[in-house]
């Protein structure tokens, strides 16, 4: 089959990684989860101790960072300066943090880059805020995948406690850390979260997961090879 790219965007819980692993998966296709990069520069970022007004610090430790995305057994592993980082980046701490950073143009500039560079040979599945509206404008299958606040903080608890049965957080305080990290992200200036006026919007507020990967691949062939 031709290789194309497929651009997947849409708030905090919707499903874009699950969903965009396993369309890659189906496709023999490289994915790319472009919130993991974000959330390795946040890391970093902390790691060094940098005060939220020290941007410029910020800037040039993006630009001198080597962020290594490769395919594990169980999702993809994320490497910085050769150091697998997968697990650290998952914190509260990075969660609650990873907005305020990627709000910074230049560190943007950067990933971005990066992420083109992926995804130049095609054949890529790439998730993430801004990827049909920014990274690749050209994807040839561009989705919005969303679904009310509620289902998403639902997910995300129920993902959570299965994770560690003991963890200290509400349901509640998990819908308010997703709607205000959804605002952080939609109201930003550079490369916001939105729908690209050619992506395909769906609310998977009711859809199961395989539901949603089949949805996505019969649009690959309908877009693509024009239903064949
Ligand atoms: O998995 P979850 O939805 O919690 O978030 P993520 O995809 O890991 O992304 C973490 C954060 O990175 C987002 O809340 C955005 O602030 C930022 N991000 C971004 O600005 N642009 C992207 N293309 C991907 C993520
Ligand atoms: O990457 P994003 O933050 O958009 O979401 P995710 O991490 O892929 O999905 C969050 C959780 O929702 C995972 O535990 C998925 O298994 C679950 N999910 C679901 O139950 N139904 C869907 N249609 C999509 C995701």
């Amino acid at each position: 089959m031709e290789k194309f790219n497929i651009a997947i965007d849409g708030p905090a819980g919707a499903g874009k990684s699950t969903i965009a692993r396993l369309v890659a998966k189906e496709l023999d296709f490289i994915y790319v989860d472009t919130g993991a990069m974000y959330r390795a520069v946040t890391w970093k970022v902390l790691q060094e101790g940098l005060r939220p007004d020290q941007t410029e610090a910020m800037i040039a430790l993006a630009g001198g960072m080597e962020i290594r995305l490769v395919p594990g057994e169980n999702g993809q592993l994320v490497y910085v300066d050769g150091e697998d980082v997968t697990g650290v980046i998952r914190t509260p701490d990075v969660t609650g943090n990873v907005s305020r950073v990627s709000s910074i143009a230049e560190i943007r500039a950067v990933l971005t880059a990066k992420q083109q560079e992926l995804a130049k040979s095609k054949g890529v599945v790439m998730d993430g805020r801004d990827i049909g509206s920014h990274v690749l404008p050209d994807a040839e299958v561009k989705i919005f995948l969303t679904a009310s606040v509620r289902v998403r903080a639902e997910r995300r608890y129920r993902e959570m406690k299965e994770a560690q049965p003991d963890v200290d957080i509400t349901l509640e305080r998990l819908e308010r850390d997703i709607a205000e990290r959804d605002r952080m992200d939609q109201q930003r200036e550079a490369s916001p979260l939105v729908r690209a006026d050619d992506a395909v919007l769906m609310d998977t507020t009711d859809m199961p997961i395989p539901q949603v990967v089949e949805a996505i691949l019969e649009l690959c062939k309908t877009q693509v090879h024009g239903g064949k």
